[in-house]
């Protein structure tokens, strides 16, 4: 059974509430899923991880979260082909009245892509009316993991 791991970065709880139904929804479909906030988790534990979802919001100008910042960084700083056995996707939650929409998670999906992770399904960019869009990701992704017998 396919062992999926939900890291969320949030400022204002959006991307927190949304990674917790996308969580439960995985639960209830079969899978293994744990959530957690991207402060929550070690480098150790994050390297350990073999099938992720990142669903990140963009702060400030272009910014990461405050609970995302700090494993961006330590994820930076790792070897180019350190996360060879991870994938991945990422749902990114912005607001297209900024200049820099959806930033942070294009980041987090280059940043993993440039650490040797593997791209399950493309990143989504969700406007303020992210709901739709959200589960069509979810939707997407589960059914991708599901037909492709991920361990
Ligand atoms: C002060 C502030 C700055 C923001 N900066 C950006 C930004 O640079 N780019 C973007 O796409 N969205 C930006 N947003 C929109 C948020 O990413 C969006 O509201 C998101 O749903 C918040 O999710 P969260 O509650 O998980 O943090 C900003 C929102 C606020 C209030």
């Amino acid at each position: 059974m396919t062992a999926i791991t939900v890291l969320f970065g949030t400022e204002t709880g959006n991307s927190e509430l949304l990674a917790e139904e996308i969580t439960d929804d995985a639960k209830a479909r079969g899978f293994q899923a744990v959530c957690h906030g991207m402060d929550e988790i070690s480098i150790e534990d994050f390297q350990a991880v073999e099938t992720l979802l990142i669903v990140c919001s963009t702060w400030g100008d272009g910014e990461q979260p405050d609970n995302a910042q700090d494993l961006y960084d330590t994820v930076s700083e790792l070897e180019d082909a350190a996360l060879s056995g991870l994938s991945f996707s990422v749902l990114a939650l912005g607001d297209t009245s900024f200049d820099l929409f959806c930033e942070a998670g294009i980041q987090w999906d280059d940043l993993l892509e440039s650490k040797g992770a593997t791209r399950l399904a493309d990143r989504v960019d969700c406007d303020v009316m992210y709901e739709d869009e959200a589960a069509e990701w979810s939707d997407g992704v589960f059914d991708l993991l599901g037909s492709s017998q991920v361990q």
